[in-house]
Parts: structure tokens; C-alpha cells; sequence
């Protein structure tokens, strides 16, 4: 039986986050630039969107650029600008044609204006989609995110609009980039690296994780079907005992 027909429709995760890596080492193997690494993770992006939207996977956020990016070589950042640029504008047919709708969460005012208004462009053009919400992590930083929250609410606080003692779970939620998204149900990470570098840390609360040696360039669908075998083989307890989930 293939992969795909192996994976439980039921107990799909509603919301995946990958923390697409290794594209420098995939280019090093090879005696290649990094650039030609990036270009090639783009074509895995688009195979793994097309895989979610094929499965019903509602929600899939993908950590393209990081706070900590941005002191990358100039020249690197530059070309993943551009990057970015060209790859939204070749995938927004498949992004309509799929039913897809896209957002980002990020500083976005950090941005060339020329990235930041071809991904509004994408954004409004795509904001009716039903069928997937692919998430772009650009610019993003979890601390960053949770630092803006906590100056957010304390300006509220501060001017009566909310009291100290109802800050609870959903008003934090309501603040962060992600407040449209539900918790991250499975985490994972290619190329080997087990960390988290500053990635959704209040979401990934109870998040499955999962890391494999696969470099980004490398990772198919089919690993992402192993992925999610892996994920619903697994017994999610959320603090109780295996006897009460059962
Ligand atoms: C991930 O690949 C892409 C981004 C961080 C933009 P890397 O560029 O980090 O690849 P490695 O880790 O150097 O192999
Ligand atoms: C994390 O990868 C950021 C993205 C995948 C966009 P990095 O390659 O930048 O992470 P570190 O620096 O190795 O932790
Ligand atoms: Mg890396």
C-alpha cells in the first residue's frame, strides 16, 4: 500500500509547521552556491503545499526567512528577497487553482517594499480560499512576536480597555501573528538540526515534534507521508493518563 493511502483521513494534523532547512548543505554537497540551494527548496514548496491541499491539511506555516536571517551575508538576503518575489509570482496560479489561501506572519514592514507589495497582491488576491491557509513565516521571530504581544496588551491595561486578571490563553492568542491559526499540531524539521530557532515557541505548546536528516531540497511528499504516519502513531496526552484518552 502506498504511503498515502496508509494515512488515517481522521486524525489528520489540522495544522503542520516546518522549519524548512539544510538548503546551504544540499548546495555544498554538490559544489554549488547556497543561491542554488534556495532556488531549489522553492520547488520542495511547492511539492509539499500541493501534498497538504491533496490530503486536507487545513493549515500549513512554513518558516521561510527568520528575525535571525537577516544577518545572513547581504548578497544571500538579496537573492531570497528576490526569490521570494518571483516564486509568488509563478505559484499564484496554483495557489488559485488549489483553492489556497495564503497570509504570513512576520515583521513585514522589514521587508524590500517590492517583496512586501507582491505579497499583499497574493494575499488579497487569494484572501477568499477555503481549501488550505499556507502561512509564510517571513521576518519572523517567536520572541520578537512575544515581545509586540506583551507591549500590545500593557498599552490596553494601561488604558483601562482590559484588566490584569482577565489576561488569560485566548487574550495572548488574540495578539500574536498567528491569532487566525489553530495550535501547531506537528513540528518538523529536515536536515537533521533538533532546535527550534526561535519558531512558533507559544504554539508549539503541545505540537508533535519530528526531525529527519533530509535536507529541504531532498524532502519530497512522500516524506511528508512518513511524517504524518509517524505523527498518528503516536498517542497525544496533553497531561492526562494513556487510560483516560482510551
Ligand atoms: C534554510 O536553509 C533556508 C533559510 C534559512 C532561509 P539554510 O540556508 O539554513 O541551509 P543550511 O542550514 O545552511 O544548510
Ligand atoms: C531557521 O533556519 C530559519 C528558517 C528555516 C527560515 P536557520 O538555518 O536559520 O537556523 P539556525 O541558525 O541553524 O538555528
Ligand atoms: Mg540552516
Amino acid at each position: 500500500m502506498s504511503l498515502i493511502d496508509q494515512i488515517d483521513s481522521t486524525k489528520l494534523p489540522e495544522h503542520i509547521a516546518i522549519i524548512m532547512d539544510g538548503n546551504g548543505r544540499w548546495a555544498k554537497k554538490r559544489g554549488m552556491l547556497r543561491n542554488l540551494g534556495h532556488k531549489s527548496g522553492a520547488k520542495t514548496v511547492k511539492q509539499v503545499v500541493e501534498a497538504c491541499a491533496e490530503i486536507n491539511v487545513k493549515y500549513l506555516t512554513l518558516y521561510a526567512f527568520s528575525t535571525e536571517n537577516w544577518n545572513r551575508p547581504k548578497i544571500e538576503v538579496e537573492l531570497l528577497m528576490k526569490l521570494l518575489i518571483s516564486s509568488l509570482k509563478k505559484e499564484l496560479e496554483t495557489l488559485q487553482k488549489n483553492n489556497i489561501k495564503l497570509t504570513t506572519i512576520g515583521n513585514l514592514e522589514l521587508l524590500p517594499k517590492t517583496v512586501y507589495n507582491e505579497l499583499t497582491d497574493v494575499i488579497e488576491k487569494t484572501k477568499n480560499n477555503t481549501r488550505l491557509t499556507l502561512s509564510l513565516a517571513l521576518s519572523y521571530g517567536s520572541r520578537e512576536e512575544l515581545i509586540k504581544t506583551i507591549k500590545e496588551i500593557s498599552l490596553k491595561v494601561k488604558n483601562n480597555l482590559i484588566s490584569p486578571e482577565n489576561i488569560d490563553k485566548s487574550v495572548i492568542n488574540n495578539h500574536l501573528y498567528t491569532r487566525d491559526l489553530p495550535d501547531v499540531d506537528l513540528l518538523i524539521r529536515t536536515s537533521g538540526e533538533q532546535r527550534i530557532s526561535n519558531f512558533l515557541l507559544w504554539q508549539i505548546a503541545y505540537a508533535e515534534l519530528y526531525f529527519t536528516e533530509v535536507l529541504w531540497p531532498d524532502f519530497t511528499k512522500e516524506n511528508l507521508f512518513e511524517a504524518i504516519l509517524n505523527y498518528q502513531n503516536r498517542e497525544r496526552r496533553f497531561g492526562k493518563t494513556s487510560e483516560q484518552i482510551n
